[in-house]
């Protein structure tokens, strides 16, 4: 039976990973492509030249198709999540789920009144290598993971993702996302308090470009992180995506995970020393998700760690660590470990 997905945005994602992710599934079909920007369908229409093409959004929504991805920018994934859950669609809509709670809120109460299956776009909840770091955690590799530090540094456009308004949160949502989501599947618990640094933070014309927090998880484990984004074409050695869980009987570390093409590596540390992963082999994380949305309109439940909610959840931890930013934003003391700040102690 085949699958057919309409997509809302002709961007970036759509582009690189989205078509081509549902090119490689068997029964994947593109049905339709919505954006309002001809250039951007021009560009897309090449990929898959039989799906309909148009800026017409009630065009759109009368195609036949069984689901809807949504990847636009933040502050329109309410609109169009919303729209193809009215019309009995189910729903891809990328993350963050919002660009604010409030938005998030309104699709999570959508989601739960509609009855049909909705995820969130977390690509990095299907890659092979941050599974397995989490299984092995489960298992007990490395004794009870006591922290984990991590990276999510990259290059953007400065497009919408600069703008408070369209894009909520800056590097914290869009990449700083990954660290967060990965410990939580690490410790398996929310976490519970932070610290956190950003700039610019609260700032109504411009979103985050860096930040970075510490997130408790109790009283002894946490997650350390640093995000950020830049504005200049790069080369790729100068992303970073990479993360290192110590826990008390040995350390993983993980790198290229939380990048879009499926691979990575992982390695482990134990008594017996330092070993690579037993031999895994990459998925395609955008077509994994899709394949996740089949099997669930077939009646198969829709695991936690992708739901609305959880992405309402994950939204709110992230607001939370901008605030704490923001709340601490300027001068502070230095405070030894003491308890007195440095200027006393010369
Ligand atoms: N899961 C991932 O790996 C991943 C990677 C990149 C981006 N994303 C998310 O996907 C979404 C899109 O990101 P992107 O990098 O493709 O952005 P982009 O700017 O490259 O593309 C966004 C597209 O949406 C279109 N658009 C604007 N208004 C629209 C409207 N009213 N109706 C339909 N289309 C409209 C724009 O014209 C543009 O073509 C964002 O939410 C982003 O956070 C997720």
């Amino acid at each position: 039976m085949t699958y057919r997905v309409g997509i809302v945005g002709a961007g970036f994602l759509t582009r690189h990973s989205l078509i081509p992710a549902l090119r490689g599934m068997p029964d994947g079909r593109l049905a339709a492509v919505l954006d309002p920007d001809p250039q951007a369908l021009a560009l897309t229409s090449p990929a898959w030249p039989e799906a309909r093409y148009t800026s017409d959004e009630d065009a759109f929504f009368a195609t036949e198709m069984d689901a809807v991805h949504v990847a636009t920018p933040n502050h329109l994934h309410e609109h169009f999540t919303l729209r193809a859950l009215e019309r009995g669609l189910a729903v891809v809509v990328d993350k963050p789920l919002a660009h604010t709670v409030a938005s998030g809120r309104a699709i999570v109460a959508a989601g739960a009144a509609a009855g049909v299956p909705a995820i969130v776009g977390y690509m990095s909840k299907h890659n092979v290598y941050n599974r397995e770091a989490r299984r092995l955690v489960a298992e007990g590799a490395i004794g009870t993971p006591q922290a984990m530090v991590a990276a999510r540094l990259g290059w953007r456009k400065d497009d919408w993702r600069s703008r408070p308004a369209e894009s909520g949160l800056g590097c914290l949502a869009d990449l700083g996302i990954y660290p967060v989501l990965t410990a939580i599947d690490i410790f398996g618990a929310d976490p519970v308090r932070c610290e956190a640094t950003a700039w610019p933070v609260h700032d109504p014309t411009r979103t985050d470009l860096y930040a970075q927090a510490t997130l408790w998880f109790d009283d002894r484990r946490y997650l350390h992180f640093e995000t950020a984004a830049t504005f200049h074409e790069q080369p790729a050695s100068a992303e970073v995506a990479s993360y290192t869980v110590i826990g008390d009987a040995g350390i993983i570390q993980v790198s290229g995970a939380w990048q879009m093409d499926g691979t990575g590596a992982l390695e482990l540390c134990d008594a017996s020393g330092w070993r690579p992963a037993a031999r895994l082999t990459p998925v395609d994380p955008y077509r994994s998700q899709y394949e996740l949305l089949a099997r669930a309109a077939a009646g198969e439940p829709v695991p936690d760690e992708v739901s609305l909610a959880r992405g309402l959840r994950d939204l709110e931890i992230l607001y939370a660590v901008a605030d704490t930013a923001a709340a601490r934003a300027g001068a502070a003391a230095v405070r030894l470990s003491g308890g007195a700040s440095l200027a006393e102690a010369r």
